[in-house]
């Protein structure tokens, strides 16, 4: 099953001011990662839009999972996976790309993988 998203960074510059609002929808990881870039609200909004398009991907299955249940944490070579309450599953294949003014994430679950 397949889920994208597409988000205006913008929204996310705004988020910014209020750090609150980050803590509530980002792991500390993805805030970790997010922080550690030129580009900080671009980081995050391609992060929201993974969430939500990991979300829609599982929305038909019977995986019932929260947006914040999701976590997207890069492999050592850059490549963005997908955690699932903490635990990382390689049936659920993301894409993520961001410019100045848009971030938008694929995922496509493959639930015939033997492994989550
Ligand atoms: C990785 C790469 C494809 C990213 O493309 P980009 O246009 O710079 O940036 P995009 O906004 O489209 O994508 C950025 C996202 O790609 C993802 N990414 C990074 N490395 C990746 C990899 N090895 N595999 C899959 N995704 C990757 C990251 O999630 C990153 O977002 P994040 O930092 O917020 O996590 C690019 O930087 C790259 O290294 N290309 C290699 C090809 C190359 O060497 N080209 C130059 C010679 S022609």
């Amino acid at each position: 099953m397949l889920g994208v998203d597409i988000e205006e960074v913008k929204r996310f510059n705004k988020y910014l001011k209020n750090l609150n609002i980050i803590k509530r929808i980002f792991s500390q990881e993805e805030i970790d990662y997010s922080f550690s870039k030129k580009n900080v609200a671009q980081h995050l909004a391609v992060r929201f839009a993974a969430k939500e398009a990991v979300w829609k991907a599982l929305s038909g299955s019977n995986k019932k999972v929260a947006i914040t249940d999701i976590k997207v944490i890069n492999d050592k070579y850059g490549k963005p996976e997908v955690f699932i309450k903490d635990k990382k599953t390689a049936k659920i294949n993301l894409s993520i790309s961001h410019t100045n003014k848009y971030a938008v994430a694929v995922a496509i679950f493959c639930k015939n993988l033997k492994s989550i």
